[in-house]
């Protein structure tokens, strides 16, 4: 008789909660078919890391400009309209991440990616001095001394004849270095091989579950996840990148005293990232937890991302053989016949340059999708978002709309040039309060490289046209390799 009062109780329970979600607003937007209870959930199962990536970005085609997705009692709406995504990123008061980033916690804490709140806010305060535009200007002889190394190592490679190359693991070798060397004072060398070998697999093997992860609903619980194959992998993944970071921190602690007195000494504190929040766990305002979360989340936003945006980069100058001409040319005009490495006011000359990354970053943004939790109900024109509604903002998607970019697939830098500011239709370092801190970091580093190499070096595609598949992660990548034939200037 009690289990079926029981039954009763939570028959009547979910009724009422299916009919008052229901008459929400948006619930009413179009989306992928619903069931009761388990809503669109099974829309998005059974499938492989690429093909989820290409069911997403179908929504907009499918559905239109925003997007429902109900799962079991989530509801998630995806807008692709500048106006309405304006209307998301500037807000102050809704600047939680939503769900799925809590997947991530266990790598990287409440770090700046993923907290929210007074923590937020707080950890910002410290942080920003970092990117402040002095400090950058510090950080470029870091930058110009890994693009050169970068450059020796592919004329090396061509000596010994190998003159096509795998970009990704190549070029992620050395943005790890530089990330490593500006905002961790730690710098790396062949020593550290095996270990940052290691610290790069975890960092493809927890995005791979973390993805997996959000794709299969039983597995979102913890006690089930842990107890699973995969859970037990992700420990073990997780264990290889601390042990990474937390030698990166140990080595900076150690010298940073002593740095630190003969930097203020000198009249020149290099102030590297880690250096701030070591000055902020000396006066109370963070512990070594904090420390360690901070530092995760910029080795893997500050490395992984730039080295994507960079072998995105490659392959599409690699099959435009004259826009690699138009990039040398600048290059001429700004350095003659010198030899010289690029210094922060020669970039500033790099126009056309600046274009090209943008116009890359526009196929392929590093960081295609992001999401928030709504906090504070807010309306879209007459639509009521309520709150505890995930949005998600697909950047992707975005920037290949043919009514704001015409011919999106092709391959334009002119777009950017003397183009007006593109209010909202571009964003790939996302803007309001919660945008990337790392922007003109990566910017610089990306015009360092890019520069250096197609000043030595004419670039091919092995298959000419040929597009990589996508595949839903961390960061947007290739599920194949990306191979460029490389032949010396
Ligand atoms: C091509 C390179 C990059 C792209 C396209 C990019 C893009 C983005 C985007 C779209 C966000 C917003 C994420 C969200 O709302 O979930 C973001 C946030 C962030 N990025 Fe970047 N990023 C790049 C490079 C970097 C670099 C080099 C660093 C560090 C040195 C960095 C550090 C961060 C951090 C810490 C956040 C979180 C900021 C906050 O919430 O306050 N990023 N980035």
């Amino acid at each position: 008789m009690l289990w079926q009062i029981a039954i009763a109780v939570l028959v009547i329970y979910l009724i009422r909660n299916w009919l008052k979600a229901s008459l929400l607003e948006i619930a009413k937007l179009p989306g992928p078919p619903r069931w009761p209870i388990v809503g669109s959930a099974f829309h998005f199962i059974g499938y492989s890391q690429s093909e989820l990536f290409n069911v997403v970005n179908d929504l907009p085609t499918k559905y239109g400009n925003r997007v429902c997705v109900k799962v079991f009692n989530r509801y998630v709406l995806h807008i692709y309209n500048p106006k309405d995504i304006e209307i998301i990123l500037t807000s102050t008061k809704n600047i939680s991440k939503n769900r799925p980033y809590v997947f991530m916690e266990p790598w990287l804490g409440t770090g700046l990616l993923l907290s929210t709140g007074a923590k937020w806010h707080k950890r910002r305060k410290i942080l920003t001095p970092a990117f402040h535009f002095d400090i950058l200007k510090n950080f470029a002889r870091v930058f110009e001394e890994e693009s050169r190394a970068l450059v020796g190592d592919l004329r090396a490679r061509l000596q010994r004849g190998e003159r096509t190359l795998d970009v990704m693991p190549f070029i992620s070798d050395y943005t790890l270095y530089t990330i490593c060397e500006t905002a961790m004072g730690t710098r790396l060398n062949s020593e550290n091989n095996a270990s940052k070998a290691k610290y790069k697999e975890s960092v493809l093997g927890i995005g791979y579950i973390v993805m997996i992860r959000l794709s299969r609903f039983w597995l979102h619980s913890d006690l089930i996840f842990y107890l699973s194959s995969m859970g037990r992998k992700f420990k073990k993944l997780l264990q290889q990148n601390f042990s990474f970071t937390d030698k990166v921190i140990e080595e900076r602690r150690k010298n940073w005293v002593e740095t630190k007195k003969e930097e203020t000494a000198s009249g020149k504190r290099r102030m590297a990232l880690l250096d701030l929040l070591l000055d902020a766990e000396s006066k109370g305002e963070i512990d070594m937890e904090g420390i360690r979360e901070e530092v995760n989340t910029f080795m893997f936003e500050g490395h992984d991302t730039t080295a994507m945006g960079l072998t995105f980069a490659l392959m599409l100058l690699a099959d435009h053989e004259d826009i690699q001409e138009n990039i040398y040319e600048e290059c001429k005009s700004i350095f003659g016949d010198s030899t010289r490495t690029a210094n922060t006011s020669d970039l500033a000359e790099m126009k056309y340059l600046e274009a090209v990354i943008k116009e890359s970053l526009r196929l392929y943004p590093s960081v295609p999708i992001i999401g928030r939790i709504i906090t504070e109900e807010f309306k879209l024109d007459n639509i009521s978002i309520p709150v505890g509604t995930e949005i998600v903002v697909n950047f992707y998607n975005l920037h290949r709309r043919e009514d704001l970019f015409p011919e999106p697939e092709l391959f334009k830098p002119e777009r950017f040039l003397n183009s007006d500011k593109m209010h909202f239709t571009y964003v790939p370092f996302s803007a309001g309060p919660r945008n990337c801190i790392g922007q003109r970091y990566a910017m610089q580093e990306m015009k360092y490289m890019l520069s250096e190499i197609i000043r030595h070096f004419k670039l091919k595609s092995v298959v000419k046209g040929y597009r990589p598949k996508l595949t839903m992660d961390l960061v947007l990548r290739s599920s194949e390799p990306i191979n460029i034939e490389f032949s010396a200037r």
